[in-house]
């Protein structure tokens, strides 16, 4: 595997391209030790991003949650995404954006740091291993649940909130299990550590509610994905036990994509119809390059 900080290519850094290996920040940066940065994921398809101006837009919100603001605006972010694409030549991959607060104060109050931004590229075909695909992956429940919003700023693409999220996922791999499923403090069935959450009952899609947890952008695409093919789309609480009445799990995020869920603890379910039929759905629409067909 080679290592993110050494590879070919170009970095965008607070405006500028710059050989990847000189991407850098220091030791004393205000982010490393507070936590105090956000990102986002997305991805590339046919030479453009999906959603980028959502992206973008969820960046500038997460941000204002921390209590700082993106120091470039939509359109030199577009510009950016654009030039970082075409000077990589990643038609078809995976980009990153992070703000974050820099060295200027090592302290809670950080007030007077100067805010970064980067975005890299580069080319990742699968989130999860694709001939877990065909059967679904397998998810366990995690000790840790989603807190209150009142707790963390869980509306927020914030590095912290993925503190939690790491450690449940290492578990479940070590259990032998693909990804682990969070519940959240009240107890209802939330998401995965990067990715939310889908269950077919009777005939209509059942979501979790999203007053915990990232509303998160393919969600939203899958949502009017199924809206048009006339499926119910209900969003609500959902309790660990309604599990047995459930036909198909699958899970939408930018980088999971629609992915089929065939197990979750020692409850198994198959690979339906409904899944194949929105994982083609949206690969369809992210290679159509209109964004607002659906939206
Ligand atoms: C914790 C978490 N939930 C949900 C999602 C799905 O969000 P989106 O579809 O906007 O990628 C992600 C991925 O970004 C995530 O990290």
């Amino acid at each position: 595997m080679i290592p993110f900080d050494d590879r070919d290519g170009l970095i965008w850094l607070d405006g500028k391209l710059v050989p990847w290996r000189e991407a850098r920040v220091h030791v004393l940066t205000h982010a490393l030790h507070y936590g105090s940065a956000v990102f986002e994921g997305e991805r590339v398809y046919d030479g453009r991003v999906f959603r980028e101006r959502d992206h973008a837009i969820r960046l500038q919100k997460s941000a204002e949650i921390l209590d700082f603001e993106i120091p470039f605006s939509l359109e030199q972010m577009a510009q950016g995404v654009q030039e970082l694409i075409q000077q990589n030549n990643i038609p078809n991959g995976y980009l990153r954006r992070i703000a974050w607060r820099g060295s200027e104060m090592i302290g809670v109050s950080a007030q007077h740091t100067r805010i970064h931004l980067a975005m890299a590229v580069w080319e990742w075909p699968s989130y999860f291993p694709p001939e877990l695909l065909q059967q679904g992956i397998r998810l366990t429940t995690s000790d840790w649940v989603c807190p209150p919003p009142n707790a963390m700023p869980t509306a927020s693409k914030a590095v912290g909130n993925y503190m939690i999220r790491t450690l449940s996922k290492h578990k479940a791999e070590r259990a032998g299990f693909t990804d682990a499923l969070l519940l959240d403090w009240r107890g209802n069935l939330a998401e995965a550590t990067g990715a939310n959450l889908f269950l077919l009952i009777d005939g209509a899609l059942h979501t979790p509610t999203p007053d915990c947890f990232l509303n998160g952008l393919t969600r939203q695409t899958v949502i009017a994905l199924a809206r048009r093919r006339g499926i119910e789309v209900i969003e609500r609480h959902i309790a660990p036990s309604e599990l047995a009445a459930v036909g198909e799990v699958f899970l939408t995020g930018t980088a999971a994509e629609v992915t089929p869920v065939g197990r979750i603890d020692d409850r198994s379910f198959a690979v339906g119809a409904l899944t194949r039929q929105l994982m083609t759905d949206y690969q369809d629409l992210v290679h159509a390059s209109a964004d607002d067909v659906v939206i």
